[in-house]
Parts: structure tokens; sequence; C-alpha cells
């Protein structure tokens, strides 16, 4: 019989209100942190379930049957994310990515895009709006999601062997569909550059050691020259269930000399700042970068913390705010906005505008996280913090 684990704490019980600063933080468009950082990127969670458990994110053990996910009453309307996303376009943000567990299981999710699709920063410009998915859907919602506004789109794929795939995604589903799912979204023209950068398809390759590592040569191959751009992450330590263990970890280093051995790669320059991935580009004849070719990313949240400008800022499925991927503690944006009972009991008026953004901006303003940089400074063996950390699955990659 396989072990069961139980969750000890659930990870939604830890919430800090959102109260509204004595001194009013208006939007100006510009927004920095307690460490100087601005607030550029606002991930969305529009829901907390998937149909894949890949391990390193939603193990069957613990999200099984019994799991206890957000009823729909505690999730956020389109309507209050849109509210809460404007207050944040109004601070800085300039690209929005929607994420889940999978966001293409909510309902009528285009109908949330169309919304977003309409904000503009305070130039004027529409918002960078993209979404990551695991492509099961995707055949079937692509025209959907791009006449609704969506940009782009990034597809996790773990392998191309098809007895791998099924094994990381654990519920014995066929990559054949998720190529074919990536497919649709060219198709309809989500694949298109956006901006003049690279093709707006990404693709982000989960690899731990021992598990998926043979897969890096034979995506690169695949992938190079297609007009995607494949990223490769290295497994990390979010979340409190999925056992992590440093010696799964493959550092990038690697991926690029494994990649490099054969289909020889140069380093490019970031194309924004407080971007996650380093890239590199494939070699042409004249030994220079071939665009035509393409490029990879290598995202190296264990081996090179990239906190030093991290600009995210994550919304839960239920509205609250987290300002690192490794929070054991989110902000209750939903009480402020609904004008109910916050956690410690106080109760509100719904928020203004302006309140908001007020509260949002002094939440920001006090931000120091940077767990990535700490645990780094640690031995591997210790941790930093005490808190049970929030699953990935409930505020998205
Ligand atoms: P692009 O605009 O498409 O380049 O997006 P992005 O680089 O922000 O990428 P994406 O959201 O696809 O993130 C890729 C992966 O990087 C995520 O799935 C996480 O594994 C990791 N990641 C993203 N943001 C953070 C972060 O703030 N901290 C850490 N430690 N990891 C992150
Ligand atoms: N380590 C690295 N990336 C992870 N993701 C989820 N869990 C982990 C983890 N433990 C990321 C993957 C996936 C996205 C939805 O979340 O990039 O593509
Ligand atoms: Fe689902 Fe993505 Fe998590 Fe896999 S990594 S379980 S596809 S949310
Ligand atoms: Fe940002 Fe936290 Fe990730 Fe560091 S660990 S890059 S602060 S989300």
């Amino acid at each position: 019989m396989s072990e069961r684990v139980i969750p000890l704490v659930d990870h939604r019980m830890r919430t800090l209100t959102a109260p509204l600063p004595a001194q009013a933080v208006p939007a100006t468009g510009w927004l920095s942190d307690g460490l100087g950082r601005p607030l550029r990127d606002l991930r969305i969670s529009v829901t907390d379930r998937c149909n894949f458990r890949c391990s390193y994110c939603m193990p069957k053990s613990v999200f099984d049957n019994d799991y206890a996910y957000l009823p729909h009453s505690a999730l956020l309307s389109f309507e209050e994310i849109t509210r809460v996303a404007r207050s944040f376009v109004a601070h800085g943000v300039q690209k929005i990515r929607l994420t889940g567990g999978e966001p293409l299981l909510r309902k009528h999710i285009e109908v949330l895009i169309a919304q977003l699709a309409a904000l503009r920063t305070p130039e004027g410009r529409p918002l960078d709006l993209t979404l990551t998915t695991n492509g099961s859907l995707l055949r079937k919602k692509a025209k959907a999601l791009k006449d609704a506004g969506l940009h782009r789109v990034t597809v996790s794929l773990d392998g191309l062997d098809d007895a791998t795939f099924r094994a990381m995604n654990d519920v014995d589903f066929p990559v054949a569909d998720v190529l074919d799912g990536l497919e649709a979204a060219r198709e309809v023209g989500l694949g298109a550059p956006v901006n003049g950068g690279p093709s707006g398809l990404k693709i982000n390759m989960v690899v731990k050691r021992g598990t998926n590592d043979d897969q890096i040569l034979p995506m690169a191959r695949h992938f190079r020259g297609s007009g995607t751009v494949l990223r490769f992450i290295e497994y990390m330590d979010v979340g409190a269930t999925n056992g992590w263990r440093m010696d799964e970890v493959l550092p990038s280093a690697e991926v690029v000399q494994r990649i490099h051995a054969e289909l020889p790669l140069v380093q490019l320059d970031p194309s924004a700042p407080g971007e996650t991935a380093e890239r590199w580009g494939y070699v042409g004849a004249n030994g220079q970068h071939d665009p035509a070719l393409g490029e990879i990313g290598v995202i190296s949240s264990v081996t090179q913390a990239f906190c030093g400008d991290c600009n995210r800022a994550r919304l839960s499925t239920e509205g609250k705010l987290y300002l690192c991927l490794f929070a054991t503690e989110g902000h209750d944006l939903r009480s402020l906005i609904r004008g109910t009972p916050a956690p410690d009991g106080s109760l509100h008026a719904p928020a203004s505008e302006a309140e908001l953004a007020s509260a949002i901006g002094a939440i920001w303003q006090g931000r120091t996280d940077r767990y990535s940089q700490l645990r780094a400074s640690l031995p591997p063996d210790v941790s930093v913090g005490t808190g049970k950390r929030v699953e990935m699955s409930y505020i998205g990659g």
C-alpha cells in the first residue's frame, strides 16, 4: 500500500489582513518594494484544480479524492479579478499571466481574458497577456483564447518520450495530445512574436535528475528551429508536499553543457529586466546566433537565485496576494473588496478604487521577500523560515 501523507496545516489557513494604510499610497505607475524592486508582473491563479498529478507539484498521495479544493464561493469572480488587476496595472504591472492549477479548467476563462485584454497601462499600452497551461485542453480552447485577446501561451511539457511523459503527469496522459494542443496554439496565432521578440510560444520543462533528464536532448532537437522557445527549469523546493531533494536537481549549467556539446549555443542578452530565464541561442554556420534556429532558456531558481530584481506578485484563486513563490502567508484582498469580515474579525465596507490601490501599494512597499537567495546562502538541509509554504498549484508558477 502506498504511503498517504496528510497535510497537518491547511496551506490556506495562514492569512494576513490587507489593512487600509493610514497614509494613502496612490497608484502612480511606479511602486518600489522594501528592496527597491518595482512591481511589473502579476500572476493570477484562476483555479487550484488540475487534471494532471505531476509529482513535483500535485503528488497523488496528497491531492487525492479527499483533497479539499476551494469551494466555488471562495473564488474571486472574473469581475473581482479584473478589478484587482486594474489596480495592479495602475501601480505599474505590465504583464499578466494566468495560471492554476490548470487555468483552462476554469469555466469560460475566455471571458476573463477579454476583460483583462481591455486593460491599459498608465501610458495607454495593452498588457502582455499570457497563460501557463499543461496543454491538455489547448486543442479545444486555443481559438477562443486567441479571439478573446490572449497574446501568447506557455505550455508545460516534461519530455517527448510517451512513457516518461505519462509517468510524470501521473494520470497516463499521452504526449501526442499536448503536442497537438501546441500545434493548435500555433495555428490560431498564439505563436506569433510579441513586440518583435522571439516566438510567443514557450515550453517549460521541469528537469528532475534521474526521472526525465534523458529527455533534455530529444526536447532540444525537437524544438530547435521550430519557432518555439524551450525553457529548462530546475526542480524547486516549492510547497510542502513534493518531497524535494537536492540530489534530484540538475543544475542549469549542466543542461547547457549537455546541449552545447551537440548543438552549439551562445549566451544572449536578457530581453527584459527581472527575467527568470537566462537565454542561450543556437549557433548557425557562421558561428553566430542564428535566429532561425531559435533559442533556449534556463531557469535556475535553485543554483542561481534571481530574487535581486524579482518584480512578480501572485494573486491566489481566492484573492490573496502573495509576495513570493515560497511565501507562507498571503494578504487577503478578497475581504477588502467584498467588505466581508477579515481574518482578524474586522469588518469594513467594500474598498473603493483608491483604497484598494492604497492597500496593494502599502503591502508591496513592505515587501522584503527573497527566499531563493536566502536558501542558497544556507546548507541544503537547513530550511528558511518556519511556516508551511504555500503550494504551487494554489498560487501558480
Ligand atoms: P515569460 O514572460 O514568458 O518569460 O515568463 P516567465 O519567465 O515569467 O516564465 P514562467 O511564468 O513560464 O515561469 C517559468 C518557471 O519559472 C515557473 O514555472 C517557475 O518554475 C519559475 N519561476 C517563475 N517565477 C518565479 C519566481 O518568481 N521565483 C522562482 N523561484 N521561480 C520562478
Ligand atoms: N519546480 C519547478 N517548477 C515547478 N512548477 C510546478 N512545480 C514546480 C517545481 N517543484 C512549474 C512548472 C510548470 C508550472 C505550472 O509550474 O514550470 O510548468
Ligand atoms: Fe498541473 Fe501544472 Fe502542477 Fe502539473 S505542474 S500538476 S500540470 S498545475
Ligand atoms: Fe521572487 Fe521569491 Fe522567487 Fe525570489 S524566491 S525570485 S523573491 S518569487
